[in-house]
């Protein structure tokens, strides 16, 4: 009796806790609702295009004009500003504008902010949701703390060509890998809700495909079907909306012919209509103006009117809206109401994020250029941490590494002792003189520094051009005079005197950038140079690449006795490096995207379709799908690495057939049979064997990371679920179709560890 009682009081309990919680819901969008309307009906046309503008200080903008601009209510939002005095002043402007709106600030957090992370293809090449979530994290507190509200983050274009720049931008090829990084970046930045003082509202980007340019080309075109669209490059952006992203930038190139900022169909029909994003859509750099270029303006009035009927709301470096957009409205080209709900929008989200009744939320005007940069504000550890889960090894004979502490090293080559580069792109708040290089980093893990000897080796190339295209806006990449063969004979002599040689090479970080497409993705000649010559000398030689994008590394390969990529490593790269090669780390990073053997392969990604005349071994594999010059199959795969111990693994099916109510469950063993402790992740692929359309041979859908101890033994479980195995089908409506599924369980994606089962009908 006693019992039933309590069990009726604390359903009374929650139930009124619901109801209350649901009022006061009600009540708070009421509220806001209210409080907008009341906002808009004030405003005139024109403070309501203000806005809509995104502006930086720059240029002909100097501080003094944005100022003004502010304070007669034409700016909606402030970008690339990170000096807190100066946001500061600018919202004590907007304050005293004629509807005294706040502005907010924006900034682009790509891997980090004051504290640089590795590069986005090396967070995802630690597939661990916590350490994304950790530089998410972090990035959001460094930011909010430095007063911005609001990033261009986090970027999701699917990349499977790495002549495009951007590929460094990105989480790699892969949609689900990709959608779990956008999911976490927009959790752990955004938080619970937005009204939080950490929160750092996310900007997904660039929608959409930008990362599948023709050619690898930058600002190119895209065209693809719908279904691969749906299947696989539209996924993370969706993923990052359903996780709560409260902004989307549209990417810079045409889709199917029709440039994304004047694309009704994708801004409207997908982003609005199927998705039901209730936002803000804010364009890219420019892009209002390049629809002239594209050839689908005629002049700058015209580029207003197709970008906001196709659902531009905000204009980020914004030259025209104000110029155009009220007498667009007067001639009744656009309504008002399109630019009321753009501008509702705009109001919606900085009401919450808690603007209008904190308007100088984190902003501290007494801040000084110093303290904004100190080292104490740095987020280290968490750097490091990060940064060694990064690191790839995708060699390693004779078990050479890790190394002996004790050991002659000779460190050498142009990245090995360079701050600049190991930041990456996009690391505008970050220092580079607060970043440890790889020597720095090595001669921090030894007993004995004396022991290491360093030589520049090489520059990066002896192409004047791309010394030029690096330093264009200011020098980041020096050019040593020396000749080179007085470079390679210095770095030789200490390369015979040493046990080992640790080689750095790799690109420039301006290599890997916005705008920064390549054609040959090779090391330059000077750089294979000097590897051929350490080669010679008969040492052991590791090569440690630091590049921002797969390159073509066949020579080296087979040169080195251990390689390991470490991308960008970001501020503490250099001591995250030594971790590894030491053996305090035992590297557990998986390659996020695939490594060709050679340009001529690209686009090549392991989620490919199958085809009429898979590629056979026979005669050949004459009239079968295969180049007569090369392999199929990339250098590297999709999901590898090695780590310093290995690993066995064997799995089991709950059953051979599931309905459609039902799941699966996926059991698999992992045993550590090496003498290290360490991570393995286990991947977990799909492929649907008979549909009605042609689906890939294979498809992540699961990963999970497991570390055991020398000889121990554990398990990891997947669920495989009904909508794990939906498809856009032949009528283009997502479903799951019954029959056979193979499911493959591995350390990468050439896996052929399987087990099948049967979706019954
Ligand atoms: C890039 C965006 C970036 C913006 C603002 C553009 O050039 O394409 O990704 O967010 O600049 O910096």
């Amino acid at each position: 009796m006693m019992i039933k009682k309590l069990a009726l009081f604390l359903f009374f309990l929650v139930f009124s806790g619901l109801l209350l919680a649901q009022e006061s819901n009600g009540d708070a969008s009421v509220e806001k609702k209210v409080f907008i309307d009341n906002l808009l009906s004030k405003m005139t046309l024109q403070e309501k295009v203000g806005q809509l503008r995104l502006v930086s200080v720059g240029g002909d903008l100097t501080l003094h004009k944005v100022l003004d601009q502010i304070q007669a209510g034409e700016i909606g939002g402030i970008f690339n500003t990170v000096v807190e005095p100066d946001l500061f002043q600018m919202q004590e402007r907007a304050l005293k504008s004629p509807s005294k709106i706040p502005l907010y600030f924006g900034f682009d957090i790509i891997h980090g902010h004051r504290t640089v992370f590795p590069i986005n293809l090396g967070i995802a090449s630690t597939w661990d949701r916590s350490a994304i979530a950790k530089v998410a994290e972090v990035s959001a507190n460094e930011a909010t703390t430095d007063g911005l509200n609001i990033t261009w983050a986090p970027m999701v274009d699917i990349t499977r060509d790495p002549r495009w720049g951007r590929v460094s931008e990105g989480f790699g090829e892969d949609p689900y890998l990709t959608s779990e990084a956008g999911r976490i970046f927009v959790e752990k930045m955004q938080k619970q809700s937005l009204a939080d003082k950490k929160s750092l509202v996310t900007t997904v980007k660039h929608f959409a495909l930008y990362g599948a340019v023709e050619g690898g080309r930058e600002y190119n075109s895209t065209d693809m079907s719908e279904r691969k669209m749906f299947q696989e490059y539209l996924v993370p952006y969706k993923a990052a909306i359903d996780a709560g992203s409260r902004a989307v930038m549209v990417s810079l190139v045409s889709v199917n012919g029709i440039p994304a900022t004047a694309n009704h169909w994708l801004l409207t029909e997908v982003l609005r209509n199927q998705w039901h994003f209730d936002g803000v859509v804010v364009s890219d750099h420019g892009a209002i103006r390049e629809l002239i270029n594209h050839g689908v303006a005629s002049d700058p009035k015209d580029a207003v009117r197709v970008a906001i009927k196709a659902g531009i709301e905000m204009s980020m470096n914004d030259e025209y809206f104000l110029q155009f957009v009220p007498e667009l409205v007067k001639e009744g080209a656009i309504s008002e109401d399109e630019i009321n709900q753009a501008c509702r929008h705009v109001l919606e989200l900085k009401y919450d994020m808690g603007l209008f009744s904190d308007p100088k939320r984190n902003l501290d005007p007494t801040l000084d250029i110093d303290t904004m940069f100190a080292d104490n504000r740095l987020h280290r550890a968490e750097a490091r941490d990060v940064a060694r889960r990064s690191i790839v090894l995708l060699k390693n004979e004779n078990e050479i590494l890790p190394l002996a502490k004790n050991k002659k090293i000779a460190v050498i080559g142009p990245l090995a002792d360079s701050k600049r580069d190991i930041l990456g792109s996009w690391s505008g708040a970050g220092r580079a003189n607060l970043a440890v290089t790889p020597l720095e980093g090595i001669k921090n893990a030894v007993k004995n520094p004396e022991s290491i000897s360093y030589a520049f080796g090489a520059n990066l190339s002896d192409d004047e051009n791309l010394y030029r295209f690096l330093n264009l806006y200011g020098e980041t990449t020096k050019f040593d005079n020396r000749p080179a063969d007085k470079m390679i004979a210095e770095a030789v002599k200490i390369a015979k005197k040493a046990d080992i040689v640790i080689a750095f090479v790799g690109e420039a970080e301006g290599m890997a950038h916005e705008s920064s497409s390549r054609t040959d993705l090779s090391l330059p000649a000077t750089q294979k140079q000097l590897l051929n010559a350490l080669k010679k000398t008969g040492k052991p030689l590791v090569i440690v690449l630091m590049n921002g994008r797969p390159l073509t590394l066949s020579e080296e390969y087979a040169q080195a006795d251990a390689m390991l990529e470490t991308w960008f490593l970001g501020t503490e790269g250099g001591n995250a490096i030594a971790d590894v090669l030491f053996g305090d780390y035992n590297p557990s990073g998986k390659l996020p995207i695939s490594f060709p053997d050679n340009v001529g392969q690209i686009p090549v990604y392991y989620s490919h379709l199958n085809t009429g005349r898979p590629r056979g071994t026979e005669n050949m594999g004459k009239y079968t799908t295969s180049y007569f010059d090369s392999p199929n199959e990339p250098l590297f795969p999709f999901g590898f690495g090695l780590s310093y111990t290995n690993f066995a693994m064997d799995f089991s099916l709950s059953s051979s057939e599931m309905n459609k109510n039902g799941e699966i469950i996926v059991k698999v063993n992992v045993e550590n049979i090496g003498n290290k402790e360490g991570m393995q992740t286990v991947q977990l692929y799909l492929q649907d064997v008979t549909a009605s359309v042609s689906r890939p041979v294979k498809e992540l859908i699961g990963f999970e990371n497991i570390s055991l101890k020398p000889h121990e033994k554990g398990e990891v479980e997947f669920v495989i679920k009904y909508d794990m195995l939906k498809f856009w089908n032949d009528k283009m409506q997502y479903v799951a179709e019954p029959g056979k599924f193979n499911v493959f369980i591995g350390s990468d994606s050439t896996t052929q560890n399987k087990q099948t089962f049967t979706l019954l009908d």
